[in-house]
């Protein structure tokens, strides 16, 4: 193509011209451009395209904008921050906000889960992570610890960490090898012993134990750590089966596997509480998080980290650094000032404990849909469904691709796509009466608009 041409700010049409230079990821990009899907604004539950059409926002943005969109309380500390303190460095310096920041976090992570490290993303929180937990071993002299155990339809996010670990063959295929020795226990999913199940399903707690013969082949003392979402998001919405979890950090606990919980979808409020491993009664010894905690306003990630890892790193000569792992962007201060604003916003409007209120209603209304000639399994959890779809002949993922655009042109939702399967996660000041219509009206006419493709 042609550089573009009459670039005019003010008077912006998404014509050919104006949507080239983008390259979108995760995204077909000649599709989107012929047929954009363009937002111009947002408040509260809704988006509002270029001609102010309203669209129910089905899935927070990307998981994220859990206290809805555009609320004023953090509106109002971001606009304050951005006048008062720009940015200020957090290597060897610091700013007052990420460590109120950090101090509020500390309180709210279940057990020792007392410290904080901040990125910007996910996939740094993810990558983060796995670093402290080879820099934990080696400086404990078990150096030889570089292994790591993910598992089957899991997502860490896009740094070469996260791909290694993930589970997802299109993340990964197309990037080398990325880090070696990395092994996947099983996907805990079977449609056979589990469809339709809300919550935690009864099937599959056994698959922990795969563990124990991941220890056999590669022996304990190579391992580093396990890593798993408490529920895989990005893969289509797999709950944990009941005890899953528990059984993982046992086994982690016998021998001496670190134990990492991505929570980069499932804390502030996803599932009613700050941080899934409080519902599933579980400390990881390290837990990443990003999304939520700023509601998606502000770029930030972070992990947190139990006192006997922080300890471990500390103890050399004071003038020697303890972590060489950091972004300039970390502890961003308007980053963490929406953090706060944000959290504060949660506890006000007692968001989380709206998600637990309304389960039950979410998890019934979500099932309304089980007959749909369509349909073939839901799953809930929290403030999560998804709906997998009979899949198109020879085209796997076109009717959700379908079901997408259609969502967006013509019935006024957005949701997000995965394979066939269509994954919601509203913001969480969402009202039975918006349930209602998500899955009573929504829903119902974007699988009928795809019933024929
Ligand atoms: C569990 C999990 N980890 C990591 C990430 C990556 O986050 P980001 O896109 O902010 O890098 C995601 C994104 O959806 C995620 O769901």
């Amino acid at each position: 193509m042609n550089k573009p041409t009459n670039i005019d700010a003010t008077s912006w049409e998404p014509t050919p011209n104006n949507l080239e230079s983008f390259f979108m990821g995760f995204t077909p990009n000649a599709a989107f451009k012929k047929r954009p899907r363009l937002i111009a604004r947002a408040q509260d539950m809704h988006y509002y395209d270029m001609k102010g059409r309203a669209i129910l926002d089905g899935s927070a943005g990307l998981w994220c904008c859990n206290a809805g969109h555009c609320r004023q309380p953090i509106v109002d500390a971001i606009q304050k921050q951005a006048a008062e303190l720009d940015f200020a460095p957090t290597f060897q310096y610091g700013h007052p906000k990420i460590f109120e920041l950090a101090n509020k976090l500390a309180t709210l992570a279940p057990g020792d889960l007392n410290y904080a490290f901040f990125c910007n993303s996910g996939s740094e929180a993810a990558d983060t992570a796995m670093k402290m937990a080879l820099a934990y071993h080696r400086s404990r002299g078990e150096g030889q610890r570089q292994r790591f155990i993910g598992r089957e339809r899991g997502y860490h996010g896009v740094g070469f960490g996260g791909i290694s670990v993930g589970g997802m063959v299109a993340n990964r295929k197309w990037f080398g090898n990325a880090l070696a020795g990395v092994d996947h226990l099983p996907h805990t999913y079977n449609r056979k012993e589990q469809a339709f199940t809300k919550g935690e399903p009864d099937w599959g707690t056994h698959l922990a134990d795969e563990l124990e013969r991941m220890v056999v082949l590669h022996d304990a003392s190579t391992i580093a750590a396990v890593i798993v979402e408490p529920m895989a998001g990005s893969t289509g919405v797999l709950p944990p089966p009941k005890g899953y979890l528990k059984r993982l950090r046992e086994l982690c606990d016998k021998h001496g596997i670190l134990l990492i919980f991505d929570e980069v979808i499932t804390a502030f409020g996803r599932l009613g509480h700050t941080f899934a491993a409080e519902r599933f009664g579980v400390v990881p010894d390290l837990l990443t998080f990003a999304k939520g905690v700023t509601s998606g306003t502000v770029p930030m990630g972070g992990v947190m980290v139990r006192q006997h890892i922080y300890d471990q790193f500390q103890g050399g000569a004071e003038h020697v650094i303890e972590l060489f792992h950091g972004y300039t962007y970390t502890g961003h201060p308007i980053a963490a000032a929406a953090a706060l604003a944000t959290i504060e916003l949660y506890k006000e409007e007692k968001l989380y404990e709206n998600v637990l209120a309304l389960e039950n209603t979410w998890a019934d209304e979500a099932m309304s849909l089980k007959g749909h000639p369509l349909v073939e399994d839901i799953r809930t959890l929290g403030l999560v469904a998804a709906i997998d779809m009979k899949p198109v002949e020879g085209k796997p993922g076109l009717r959700a691709y379908k079901a997408m655009e259609n969502g967006f042109h013509d019935h006024d939702i957005l949701i997000r796509i995965t394979g066939d399967t269509i994954a919601l996660s509203p913001p969480l000041m969402i009202t039975p009466a918006q349930i209602a219509e998500i899955f009573h009206k929504k829903i119902p006419a974007v699988l009928d608009s795809v019933m024929k493709l």
